[in-house]
């Protein structure tokens, strides 16, 4: 019995944040961004994760034509939890009514989904749970430095979903690999979301804000993926000519191109949303799936790569080979609340905190 994908949907908040919005923050220009990233804008949330999280679920529910009720795990991948205690999937799960499912949240960056699939799917195999609702959802901008030009250009907010039941008709996940080197973790790290440090460090914007070392996690991506990848898809007993769509986690179209010029991969089998979504890490992988599913991009019985690499620093991927069902069995009408602020609103409050680190030099 393998697991599958029985449905999928993804939010996205209205607030754009362009690559001219940018310029009015910091030192930085629509041509560098676009040539070095692939990135054009970026959403910015209103609302909190789980709201996000909540509409995403609704419309991957309604896509597998479940009600909350029919789910008995719930699991949350992000490393912008609203909260840590309740787990933000508890908080997910009241609010959906999900009464019947466990759930908990799962940390492994920008891996997440992976992460969560290959759990999800352990648990379908083993007999745990039937019915998964697995949930990538990030407001990273709460974690951004807008005087930060190397930084606050890459990251988005947004949320994806999906629902994983037992199949027995041979489609499902055939292949996976997980991986961590916990030695590279220092490349990218959010340092007060834990209990490190002094409790006043929690104000502190120094140790508040993303440490990143671009270049180092640029390097780590490309050769990651493309071990990882190959991996996968050998424990799947299959080829890489045998793959029919890849969806990468987007982090910089550059590291996609890259990595799948390595595995000589035909960019027309890639799946890259990067442009309007910038790097949503958990919220990545599956908001790409379902533009991948509503492009046309998976057919029936298509062999599907799903791929990752984050903070940790983690990396994962896996192969699914779809079923034959590639439309929604539903749709739902759940949606965010309106946002009457614009997005220089939105990020007034990032501004403000992390204003002080910047004193002498405004645009870094
Ligand atoms: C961050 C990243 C885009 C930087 O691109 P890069 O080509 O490595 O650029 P560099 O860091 O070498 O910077 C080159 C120059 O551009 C400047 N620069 C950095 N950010 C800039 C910006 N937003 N606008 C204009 N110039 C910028 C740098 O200061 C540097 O100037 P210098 O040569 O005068 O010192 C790239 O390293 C990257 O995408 N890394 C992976 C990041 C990631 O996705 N992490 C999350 C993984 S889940």
């Amino acid at each position: 019995m393998r697991a599958t994908f029985t449905g999928w949907g993804k939010c996205v908040p209205p607030t754009k944040l362009t690559n001219a919005d940018l310029e009015q923050l910091v030192d930085t220009d629509d041509d560098w961004i676009v040539e070095r990233t692939g990135i054009h804008e970026r959403r910015i949330s209103h609302v909190e994760t789980t709201d996000l999280a909540e509409v995403a679920a609704h419309r991957a529910l309604a896509a597998a034509g479940l009600e909350p009720a029919d789910i008995d795990m719930l699991i949350m991948a992000t490393v912008t939890p609203e909260i840590t205690c309740p787990s933000n999937a508890c908080v997910l799960q009241e609010r959906l009514g999900a009464v019947n499912a466990a759930a908990f949240d799962l940390n492994a960056a920008c891996s997440g989904w992976i992460y969560g699939t290959a759990t999800a799917a352990s648990m379908i195999t083993g007999g745990v749970a039937e019915r998964v609702l697995l949930v990538g959802a990030e407001k990273l901008h709460w974690v951004m430095d807008y005087w930060d030009r190397s930084t606050c250009i890459l990251f988005g907010d947004g949320a994806g979903a999906a629902v994983l039941e037992p199949s027995q008709a041979g489609d499902g996940v055939i292949g996976t690999d997980l991986g961590a080197d916990g030695v590279s973790g220092r490349t990218m790290v959010f340092p007060t979301l834990g209990t490190r440090g002094r409790l006043s460090s929690v104000l502190d914007p120094f140790q508040h804000r993303l440490h990143f070392d671009g270049q180092a996690v640029f390097k780590i991506a490309v050769q990651g993926i493309e071990k990882s990848v190959r991996r996968a898809v050998d424990r799947a007993g299959l080829s890489l000519g045998d793959v029919d769509a890849v969806i990468p986690h987007q982090a910089n179209e550059r590291i996609i191109t890259a990595a799948s010029r390595r595995l000589g991969l035909d960019p027309d089998r890639v799946m890259v949303n990067i442009a309007t979504h910038g790097n949503s890490a958990a919220a990545s992988v599956p908001m790409a799936l379902t533009d991948a599913l509503d492009s046309g991009l998976i057919q029936p019985g298509a062999v599907v790569v799903q791929t990752a690499f984050g903070g940790g620093v983690t990396w994962g991927s896996t192969v699914t080979r779809w079923g034959e069902r590639v439309t929604p069995l539903g749709t739902s009408d759940a949606a965010l609340v309106d946002c009457d602020e614009t997005v220089f609103d939105l990020l007034a409050p990032n501004r403000d905190f992390y204003a002080p680190l910047h004193a002498h030099s405004p645009a870094d």
